[in-house]
């Protein structure tokens, strides 16, 4: 396993994650533990991308708990269907979210943050949980990293 990231500092948003996927892939390489392997994807995206906060909620007795992360401390219990998180899981689709402010019941863990994407993670076809994703700027996600954080995401049920 690498133990140090080469991370890149001045580039594309995309040329960042062409960089880090195959880097994500070597952590996890020859480790089967979900929570490890968990742990170290939002480590890795948080160095990557330095985004405000980078974590996952892990579907426990129908409700997502708060899982590994990045970032400041964050609620831990979410009901399927409230907030960005909880409707990502009740339609397991890909939720880009420009304004949080704008969200129907969006869960205000901190004030700063302004603009989330979340995606269904799913292992061996069946979905365990969220990656959630905010910044503290407005429309800071797209289908850059819809895609890539999809190809991120299928390196753990791998
Ligand atoms: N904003 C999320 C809650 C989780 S925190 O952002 C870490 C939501 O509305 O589901």
């Amino acid at each position: 396993m690498a133990e140090d990231l080469t991370i890149l500092k001045e580039a594309s948003k995309e040329e960042k994650y062409i960089s880090i996927i195959p880097q994500i892939k070597a952590l996890l390489e020859g480790e089967n533990d979900l929570i490890a392997n968990l742990a170290n994807v939002c480590a890795a995206l948080k160095e990557q991308f330095n985004w405000f906060w980078v974590g996952f909620y892990l579907i426990k007795d129908d409700e997502l708990v708060l899982g590994p992360f990045q970032g400041p401390v964050a609620c831990t219990r979410i009901k399927k269907g409230k907030g960005v998180c909880g409707s990502s899981w009740q339609q397991e689709k890909t939720l880009v979210v420009p304004n949080v402010d704008e969200f129907p019941g969006h869960i205000a863990c901190a004030s700063a943050s302004k603009s989330e994407i979340v995606l269904p993670v799913y292992i061996d076809g069946k979905i365990i949980g969220v990656l959630d994703v905010d910044s503290e700027y407005l429309s800071h996600f797209n289908e850059v990293d819809n895609k890539y954080l999809n190809e991120i995401i299928k390196l753990i049920d791998a």
